[in-house]
């Protein structure tokens, strides 16, 4: 049975006294939850969160990394230096991050493995855009998204990953895709990895992104092959992430 993980990506919000109210209230409401429950905050709150969250059920991570170790790189963070803030997760390939900053699958890939190489676990985010699924490609750009994935790491490295399904048409829109929409892709997801690996892709988590909520996570994660969230604008929000959580 696969364990259900919720994780909320603040994107670039927060500050440290919000944090702090936010980072309290989810702690206060922890102990009904089951799933496993992760936090990815801006880079420079990441000691916040290890003060705050070292020894509770929360575990933390980033949102982002450079794909190189170390080096003449102005600007960027690496796998070792967000290993140092104990974070054990890092999101790589946001549908942000590919569109706005122009990170290509290949650029997406070597950041997965230098985040496995670091002995963080990559939450690797896949999804289509609107015209995409309007032209009836959604499979074939997620299976482009995971294949760059595939041919860099290999399907044994997903055994220490997480796969996001994030719909770029559902992200912070309000429109999130129906159960049976994202339980479609899902299933090609994971049926894409059984054909390479049956034990890597019963294990592997596939979570749900995209306008997830209080009011339509249960109907989410009751789909076979939704194993959580990836949570932003409700992640904001105690009471609804708190809900998602409890939900998974
Ligand atoms: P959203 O964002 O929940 O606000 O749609 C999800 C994400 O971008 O990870």
């Amino acid at each position: 049975m696969r364990r259900t993980l919720v994780a909320g990506n603040w994107k670039m919000h927060g500050s440290l006294s919000e944090n702090e109210s936010l980072l309290s209230a989810i702690l206060a409401g922890m102990a009904d939850v089951k799933a496993d429950v992760a936090v990815c905050a801006p880079f420079p709150y990441l000691a916040q969160l290890q003060v705050r969250l070292a020894g509770s059920a929360i575990a933390w991570g980033a949102q982002n990394m450079s794909q190189h170790a170390k080096g003449a790189y102005t600007g960027e963070v690496s796998a070792s230096m967000l290993k140092d803030f104990g974070c054990k997760y890092v999101i790589v390939g946001h549908s942000e991050r590919r569109a706005i900053y122009g990170e290509s699958n290949e650029i997406v890939a070597e950041k997965y493995a230098a985040a496995q190489a670091a002995d963080l676990v990559p939450i690797l985010c896949v999804g289509e855009t609107l015209a995409e699924r309007e032209a009836g490609i959604t499979e074939a750009v997620v299976g482009h998204q995971l294949d760059a994935v595939l041919n860099r790491a290999g399907v044994a490295s997903l055994a220490k990953a997480v796969v996001a399904y994030e719909p770029v048409w559902a992200i912070g829109t309000g429109k999130t895709a129906s159960p049976e929409q994202a339980q479609a892709v899902h299933a090609f997801i994971r049926g894409k990895i059984r054909a390479l690996n049956g034990a890597v892709a019963e294990g592997l988590i596939i979570q749900y992104g995209g306008s997830m909520k209080a009011a339509n996570a249960r109907e989410l994660l009751g789909q076979p092959d939704i194993d959580g969230g990836l949570i932003g604008g409700a992640a904001l929000v105690a009471d609804e992430f708190l809900a998602i959580c409890r939900a998974g």
